[in-house]
């Protein structure tokens, strides 16, 4: 991969050296003939930002687990000071899913520009820097790979700490950045690679309540929006599947196809998809047979097929988190009133499945916060959030990076998923009438 090349963050260096000069003769004044070793020390207590004073510590954040190149400046306070992302999903679109050594060709394109960005945007030098943080786990072994020795190459040249980050614990916090939201709160993650239910106890201080034993719902989406061929609908061309999906159901009828919810009879919090994808896929075989069409032709059902699919992920995914706040509320881990559910990952964008879950929350007396759709998808902000986190608690502040080493598979927190099961809380029927 390429090197950061050094005149490139000399430029960034540039303007704040100049800044700095300006605001130290502006300022000069209230010294009386101080020493130049006092001046900077003086200095070396601020960030200073044109026209601005920051007295915040400063967090890059760096996210390649995936299919995204994604870097942002983020402060303590959490103001968001510069922010740049590369997707690659028009190209992953093209191949019809993400080959992993593309993905990460597409990183080592274009890492050491959107990092660029993101700090001419935030226009915060490297030297300025509190720490670096950069997803490490979970993910694609080569996407992380790029990120991470990209950042290490970092860490060492402008002698930062490291913060290797979660990211999955990086969705969860998300919302802390958005909005006032105290521990403990549950989060349900649903994106194109996971899906799971957990407790919040503190920035690194997870219970593990359910997950996904196959497929994740993003995944699946994607999965039935390509052999329902949307790619080919002048509407949905550029959407990821789930988008998609969700674009197309809005002109069908799901009551045109009974999709079963999977599941039914297991009384925990687990989820599982790929069972109902393999429904689907042989329900559009039946269709295209019907409708005398070749597979890659869209069909005249497909927002139907679309609407019932939607809704019957939206039913599943509804259920088994309606049993996580009962669960937890039984056990005492979350408060009786003023409870939280914060829901993240790419497939929270999704305003048909937010709307099921409203259900569930007002039933349980609940507040269903998301973050915004930008921070629900992946992006640096997120990454470097949760390095403010981490940096606040003085949690996981790595001085010495020897031994670093990148995790495609790490689960998040500890797993009762097994205890859930054991509790067995029936749920009460809610009507989805969305
Ligand atoms: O969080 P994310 O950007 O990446 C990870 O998977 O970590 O999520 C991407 C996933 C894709 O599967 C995409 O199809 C899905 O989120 N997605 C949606 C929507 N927008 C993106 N799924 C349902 N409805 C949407 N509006
Ligand atoms: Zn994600």
């Amino acid at each position: 991969m390429s090197v950061p090349n050094n005149s490139l963050f000399l430029s960034v260096l540039g303007i704040t050296h100049t800044v700095n000069m300006l605001i130290l003769n502006k300022t000069a004044g209230v010294f009386f003939k101080p020493s130049r070793r006092k001046i900077y020390a003086f200095l070396g207590s601020f960030h200073f930002h044109p026209g601005k004073l920051f007295l915040h510590k400063l967090v890059l954040g760096i996210e390649t687990s995936c299919d995204d190149t994604a870097a942002a400046v983020v402060d303590e306070a959490g103001n968001v000071l510069g922010e740049a992302i590369h997707s690659q999903t028009e190209v992953h679109l093209k191949t019809g899913g993400i080959i992993p050594p593309v993905a990460q060709q597409l990183h080592r394109e274009n890492i050491q520009r959107i990092v660029q960005e993101a700090l001419s945007a935030s226009e915060v030098s490297p030297s300025e820097l509190s720490a670096i943080a950069t997803t490490i786990k979970p993910g694609l072994a080569l996407s992380l790979g790029v990120g991470l020795s990209f950042s290490l190459q970092l860490v060492d040249q402008f002698k930062k700490p490291f913060i290797p980050i979660h990211h999955m614990e990086a969705h969860a916090l998300t919302i802390r950045l958005t909005n006032k939201v105290e521990f403990p709160f549950l989060v349900l993650l649903i994106s194109g690679g996971h899906c799971l239910l957990a407790l919040v106890r503190g920035v690194s201080d997870f219970l593990l309540l359910g997950k996904s034993l196959d497929i994740a719902p993003g995944d699946m989406l994607d999965k039935v929006a390509r052999r329902l061929s949307l790619i080919k609908h002048p509407e949905c061309s550029t959407m990821s599947g789930g988008k998609a999906i969700e674009h197309l159901a809005k002109q069908g009828n799901r009551l045109h196809f009974d999709f079963q919810p999977p599941m039914q009879r297991a009384k925990n919090c687990d989820f599982s998809f790929s069972g109902l994808q393999h429904v689907i896929d042989k329900m559009i075989m039946q269709k295209e047979k019907e409708e005398g069409i070749e597979q890659g032709q869209v069909l005249s059902s497909a927002a139907d097929i679309a609407a019932a699919a939607q809704h019957t992920v939206a039913c599943h995914i509804a259920k088994r988190t309606h049993r996580a706040l009962l669960f937890c509320k039984q056990r005492g881990f979350l408060r009786q009133s003023n409870t939280v559910l914060v829901v993240s990952g790419g497939v929270a964008s999704n305003l048909y499945i937010r709307k099921a879950l409203e259900i569930v929350t007002s039933a349980t007396q609940c507040t269903l916060l998301c973050p915004p759709p930008r921070l629900c998808t992946d992006n640096g902000v997120m990454i470097a959030w949760n390095g403010v986190e981490r940096l606040r608690a003085g949690l996981g502040i790595l001085h010495n990076t020897e031994g670093i080493r990148y995790e495609p598979k790490c689960p998040l927190g500890v797993d009762i998923s097994k205890e859930v099961g054991e509790a067995a809380i029936k749920v009460p029927r809610l009507k989805m009438k969305i």
